[in-house]
């Protein structure tokens, strides 16, 4: 079978090659792979910055933003031939270390973990793989191709979740939601905001185009500029650009008692000027908490899954900006200002209507 893989920290050494079907030991359940979102943790592993190969190979298979469908799977199990499933990206750690022993891999403590398509464990952009019962997850079939967007909303669904519980720290009733980036995992993160019933803000550099659109059809209001400029203090940041200066601007902007969570990467390397001092005073005096948020566990799988069936299935396929089949994979990598979500149609004869 065909399959999309890197050396990783190996700039340009990606190559669709061929492969040995998957190893039975993988687990019980075949899935034919029908499509897989480009991130941008695809990106850095794709520009050789990120990402780890499986013990003892020089090769990754790619792929950890999936949608597939069930060629083959155990009788007595909730899963079915036909079924249309999401892969579960992270494994907890072989210790287990004390997250990953009551199931909360995304709290992993040793580092331990592995992630397919990114450390140690081959992704999703292969045509078929196995998986166990365990780490899939199944998908509304109305959403068809749009399913897709499963593990990105994932991310925001747990990040959301830190918001609720920290806010529930003591009486909370947030009203505002400012969300920083207009990319896919912030236009999700207002998604989940707006099925809040939350006031949603979303600030992004782009002045028009398709990205302020897809906001205003969400009934969310879109800024361009400073944080400072809103002309409001939110109660809830969700910041999903990993750029310091935004970053900077939104701790200094959140409302009282209000909570920010961290979900963008920063690449570091920059350093900027600021007054630690008045931040630590007005985070200390107005009870302000910022948290950092990576990865999802099954919980937030299926926190997604119900957003995503709840979701207008319209907006969600104009999230998907661009289609592009696997023979043709390398025009997925480069992106222009207008696009959202791209996608790599696996089996572009088979997709799925949405
Ligand atoms: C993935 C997460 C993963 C993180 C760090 C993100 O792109 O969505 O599942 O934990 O990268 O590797």
């Amino acid at each position: 079978m065909k399959a999309l893989s890197v050396v990783p920290l190996q700039a340009g050494s990606a190559a669709l090659t061929d492969m040995e079907e998957p190893p039975v030991g993988d687990g019980p359940i075949l899935v034919e792979t029908l499509a897989v979102g480009i991130c941008g943790t695809d990106i850095e592993i794709l520009s050789g910055a990120y990402g780890w190969s499986p013990p003892g190979r020089e090769r990754l298979v790619l792929g950890h933003e999936s949608l597939g469908r069930v060629l083959d799977a155990p009788g007595d199990g909730p899963i079915a031939p036909g079924d249309l499933v999401v892969g579960i990206v992270r494994r907890p750690d072989p210790v287990p270390c004390t997250s990953c022993a009551v199931l909360e891999w995304d709290f992993c403590r040793n580092g331990q973990y592995t992630e397919r398509g990114i450390k140690e464990h081959d992704g999703y952009l292969s045509e078929r793989y196995r998986i166990t019962p365990d780490f899939v997850v199944k998908v509304d079939p109305q959403l068809g191709t749009l399913g897709v967007l499963l593990e990105p909303t994932s991310v925001v669904a747990k990040a959301w979740e830190e918001v609720d519980r920290i806010g529930g720290r003591a009486h909370w009733e947030p009203r505002t939601v400012l969300v920083t980036g207009a990319g896919p995992i912030g236009l999700l993160a207002a998604l989940l905001g707006v099925q809040r019933n939350l006031e949603v803000h979303v600030l992004d550099r782009m002045g028009e185009g398709v990205k302020p659109d897809l906001v205003r059809a969400l009934g969310a209001t879109y800024h361009s500029g400073r944080i400072g400029d809103l002309g409001f203090s939110p109660d809830v940041v969700i910041e999903c650009t990993g750029v310091s200066s935004v970053i900077l601007d939104a701790m200094t902007n959140i409302g009282v008692g209000g909570v920010m969570c961290l979900t963008g990467v920063s690449s570091g390397g920059h350093q900027i000027n600021f007054d630690e001092g008045a931040l630590n005073r007005s985070m200390v005096l107005e009870n302000v908490a910022v948290v950092g948020s990576v990865n999802a566990n099954r919980r937030h799988y299926e926190a997604a899954a119900l957003a995503l069936a709840a979701a207008d299935r319209e907006w969600l396929s104009r999230l998907i900006t661009r289609r592009v089949p696997l023979a043709q994979w390398t025009d997925a990598l480069t992106r222009s200002d207008d696009d959202v979500k791209v996608i790599i149609e696996v089996q572009p004869e088979k997709a799925v209507t949405t």
